[in-house]
């Protein structure tokens, strides 16, 4: 891999239950092989210099999942913390986790707060996992704090700019996703990071989840350094700036 290294990855991670499928095994089955990817998603970002990697875990839609599924899959994120986290804490990894976090069990939610904890002076890779998260509901909580601060009179509606507004979204405090790739075929952002995605390159694959590895990211990654970025302004404005 050469070239333009995006400095935030975004990733849906979809098409477990098929991989499952047509393996003849249960849905769980795909959501435990996806941890998998998960893992390796983290040891090819470090390693090719991205510098934040965000996962779309869990949607606000995902819980109108069956029930059975959902709470495995809440089981399984105890316990992908429960044996991760040690193990990105020696790579340096920070975690931090974005969503409607309240309406996840007191067990999860101590997990959270302890990895979060744990890794929370680390300088390397900053990890960010998607649960129960909805990138409307983001924008709608960004709203009320911005209302917020014109009601109480520390901000004029006048002075609110893009700034102001994305100072209350979840990912405030880190730059905007530089590529999204969403793995299992379907060619749509479902919700996620609708802000932050405004000028991200997007890259889809037919690759389910479970069988994403170093060789699919890279193919993504190679894709993003063939782009050149104009953010609105024409290539020959972009050439005379990268001269
Ligand atoms: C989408 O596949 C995947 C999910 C809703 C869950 C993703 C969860 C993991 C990969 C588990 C581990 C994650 C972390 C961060 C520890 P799908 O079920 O929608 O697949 P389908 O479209 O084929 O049915």
């Amino acid at each position: 891999m050469t070239g333009n290294v995006p400095r935030h990855v975004a990733i849906i991670m979809d098409g477990n239950g098929r991989w499952a499928n047509s393996k003849r095994k249960p849905r769980l089955a795909g959501h435990r092989a996806g941890v998998k990817s998960v893992r390796a998603s983290v040891e090819t970002a470090t390693q090719r210099g991205v510098e934040y990697l965000t996962l779309f875990a869990f949607s606000s839609e995902n819980w109108s999942r069956p029930e059975e599924e959902v709470s495995s899959l809440m089981d399984l994120f105890v316990e992908a913390l429960r044996r991760e986290v040690d193990e990105l804490h020696r790579n340096n990894v920070r975690l931090n986790f974005i969503g409607l976090l309240d309406e996840l069990s007191s067990g999860l939610r101590e997990k959270i707060r302890q990895s979060e904890e744990t890794t929370a002076n680390n300088t390397g890779l900053r990890l960010t996992v998607a649960i129960a998260y909805g990138g409307r509901w983001d924008i709608v909580e960004a709203s009320k704090a911005v209302a917020r601060r014109v009601l109480d009179g520390s901000l004029q509606v006048d002075e609110i700019g893009d700034a102001e507004f994305a100072s209350g979204l979840q990912l405030s405090t880190i730059p905007d996703p530089d590529l999204l790739i969403r793995t299992g075929g379907e060619q749509r952002i479902s919700n996620f990071l609708l802000w932050n995605l405004a000028y991200a390159e997007l890259w889809f694959t037919d690759v389910l989840w479970p069988e994403f590895d170093e060789k699919v990211f890279d193919e993504a990654l190679s894709f993003f350094a063939a782009k050149q970025r104009r953010f609105g302004h024409t290539g020959d404005q972009v050439e005379a700036v990268e001269c």
